[in-house]
């Protein structure tokens, strides 16, 4: 999954950065009765830069037929505190086999709606046999991948411009 994400960071459109939080790993689990202005420093350390971009990607594998317990708990310390609400989002989820993460998915698309995040539809993609579309160097083979993932930056572009817009 690290692989493919990168992989889909090198199509992103000239003049986008990318800042990768690579893991969500060592957050407290969540505790709803934590003040928001007294989070411990890995929580502000996992929200600032979610509220300082202007679009999202969320790369996921699947886990149990759903999203891993970890992306889970890093969302949920997002909730009230709203760094997602109207902000562009991407998913990405890859899979050995070829549902492609398809029920990470569905379960990050219930989540996010809730939360308020604005899904870009355009940029909420499944790769399946994920293996055998990476050669060693960890570069996409695929060409058909390649264009799926051009096509979601594009999609991501109008939707932070859109957000821009308003
Ligand atoms: C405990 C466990 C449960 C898994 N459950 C699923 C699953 O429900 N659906 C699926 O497509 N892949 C499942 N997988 C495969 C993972 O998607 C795969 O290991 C993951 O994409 C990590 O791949 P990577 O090591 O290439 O990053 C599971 C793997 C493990 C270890």
């Amino acid at each position: 999954m690290t692989t493919l994400m990168h992989a889909a960071l090198g199509l992103l459109p000239p003049g986008s950065e990318a800042v990768v939080h690579a893991s969500p790993a060592g957050l407290p689990y969540f505790d709803p009765g934590v003040d928001p202005d007294d989070a411990p420093a890995a929580v502000q350390a996992w929200r600032a830069p979610v509220a300082a971009a202007d679009a999202v990607l969320i790369a996921s594998p699947e886990y149990a037929h759903g999203m891993p317990g970890v992306l889970k708990n890093a969302l949920e310390w997002l909730v009230g505190s709203g760094e997602l609400a109207g902000k562009p989002v991407a998913l990405l989820t890859a899979s050995p086999y070829p549902t492609g993460g398809d029920r990470a998915r569905a379960w990050l698309t219930e989540t996010l709606t809730v939360m308020s995040a604005a899904l870009v539809p355009e940029a909420s993609l499944g790769v399946g046999m994920v293996r055998s579309r990476l050669g060693p160097d960890g570069a996409l083979t695929d060409p058909a991948t390649a264009e799926a993932l051009r096509g979601a930056w594009a999609a991501v572009e109008r939707a932070v411009q859109a957000t821009a817009d308003r």
